[in-house]
């Protein structure tokens, strides 16, 4: 019987099989199975006698640099984009931005692309619109005299070759790594295998010509696209840009960065000029905000280094028949039921008969379990029918046994809330020393304990009818 002499792997999970097949019956992935030679006979120690000769010392150098010099930015000035690419793109980086189809990841790239050609040398491939189509988008954008190169190629080896030469561009934009090919595989644009090498190709000639890429990558909710999540551990930075298509507001939010803090958002705000940037998301947040209304509660939240304070909307109706619904947007599921399986067995208050509906107000996606005190007020709020004051703020996290937790940074929280004319906070109870109160404006009212808030909304009901 002859020898096996390849076997297929899937890149995904690594499983092995003999033979090729579409789908990875390991992880259930599709497309992911690759051919790979296999190794005959038991592998040999590297460092044997025999093999020692063909090993090179590499040589070590100590930790610190001995020139004092920072890695040099490059800044396209739309301050929200460079907060979140650590302060400014680095030169032979390579930075991915993801984002569903349609969300304005192009429309947001022209434009950093178009300020950063002010002073650097940028080019803009685009493999999925014609040029007459990106330049009429420049126009509308206002950008039509930026001297930003531009292409429409989707042959990896012919933008490989072009810009492997000496006067290659600083900057390098890929839109988007889905329509890429490279001509020496056979499967189709898209598929893992080719977005995979066609980034390893773009990646190792951005180090190597210090260019600062960017790839375009779209994201699909149910997978189907080979979506650039294959491509997260080959770049340096990953970006997301999110939002709501019903909502104007766009959020870029890092997710992860060699070169700078991760968890930074920048906001912008989709308009008929492109993206326009957000100087102050909060008021933003807030601006169709009710006072009067019960079953919302403004939660003093913290994106990365900056304050962010959304309204939490809850609906609190009777169950039709069945099983209640439980609807969440912008917030974690899991979570939700949490909170209510806390409150029913702490505070002894049960929404079993009841339809619960969760919203983040503006199409923000918020990750912080410090939202979760929020969460419990707008919840108790709509339940009892009781408005939250509307000069109150709520941030803290929640434990299984009722517990009021503390959470990072109560006071950059307290600061943004006090400049935005908020009078009140419920907040977990702090260390004396910690809360040597940054904010003589504001009335904390400090909780230990979940059973503690609905006690505090009745009284300040009571006193509200006084
Ligand atoms: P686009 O950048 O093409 O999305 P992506 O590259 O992520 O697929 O954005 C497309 C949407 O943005 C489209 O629905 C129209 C909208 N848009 C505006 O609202 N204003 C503008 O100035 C531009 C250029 C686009
Ligand atoms: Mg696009």
């Amino acid at each position: 019987m002859s020898k096996l002499s390849s076997h297929f792997v899937c890149q995904s999970c690594g499983a092995s099989f003999p033979k090729w097949a579409g789908k990875c019956e390991a992880c259930g992935g599709w497309n992911c199975l690759v051919e790979e030679a296999a190794s005959s006979g038991p592998p040999k120690g590297l460092n044997d006698a025999k093999n020692r000769a063909k090993s090179n010392r590499i040589e070590f150098v100590p930790l610190k640099s001995e020139s004092e010099r920072e890695i040099p930015r490059r800044l396209s000035h739309i301050g929200e984009f460079d907060r979140v690419v650590g302060g400014g793109l680095v030169s032979g980086s390579a930075t991915l931005v993801g984002g569903d189809p349609g969300i304005g990841k192009s429309t947001l790239l022209l434009q950093v692309v178009c300020r950063l050609a002010a002073l650097h040398k940028v080019a803009y491939i685009s493999g999925e619109e014609a040029i007459d189509q990106v330049r009429l988008r420049a126009a509308r954008l206002g950008l039509a005299d930026a001297p930003c190169s531009l292409a429409s190629e989707t042959s990896v080896r012919d933008i490989v070759a072009s810009v492997d030469t000496k006067d290659a561009p600083d900057i390098l934009i890929i839109d988007s790594i889905q329509t890429m090919y490279v001509d020496t595989l056979d499967s189709a644009p898209g598929t893992v295998a080719q977005v995979r090498t066609s980034a390893q190709e773009l990646i190792r000639i951005a180090k190597k010509r210090d260019i600062s890429l960017i790839i375009v990558g779209h994201v699909t909710k149910d997978g189907t696209i080979a979506g650039p999540r294959v491509l997260e551990h080959m770049v340096d930075t990953v970006l997301y840009l999110e939002g709501d298509r019903g909502h104007q507001f766009r959020v870029l939010r890092g997710v992860k960065n060699r070169f700078g803090p991760t968890d930074e958002i920048g906001v912008f705000e989709m308009t008929d000029k492109g993206l326009l940037e957000v100087q102050n998301p909060s008021a933003l947040f807030l601006a169709d905000r009710r006072d009067d209304m019960s079953g919302a509660a403004v939660f003093a939240g913290l994106e990365g280094t900056r304050p962010v304070l959304v309204e939490i909307q809850a609906l609190v109706a009777p169950a039709s028949y069945g099983t209640p619904r439980r609807a969440v947007v912008g917030w974690d599921n899991g979570r939700l039921a949490m909170i209510l399986a806390v409150l029913e067995a702490r505070c002894g208050v049960g929404f079993g008969n009841n339809d619960v509906y969760l919203n983040v107000a503006g199409g923000l996606r918020i990750t912080e379990p410090a939202a979760d005190l929020a969460v419990a007020a707008a919840l108790l709020s709509s339940l009892t029918g009781e408005p939250v004051p509307a000069s109150c703020v709520a941030f803290g996290e929640i434990g299984l046994s009722g517990e009021v937790r503390r959470v990072s940074q109560p006071e950059l929280r307290l600061k943004e809330a006090v400049k935005l004319g908020f009078t009140q906070s419920i907040m977990p109870s702090s260390d004396k020393a910690r809360n040597a109160s940054p904010t003589p404006m504001l009335r904390t009212t400090e909780i230990r304990q979940l059973s503690e808030l609905l006690p505090l909304f009745q009284a300040e009901a009571q006193v509200r009818r006084a």
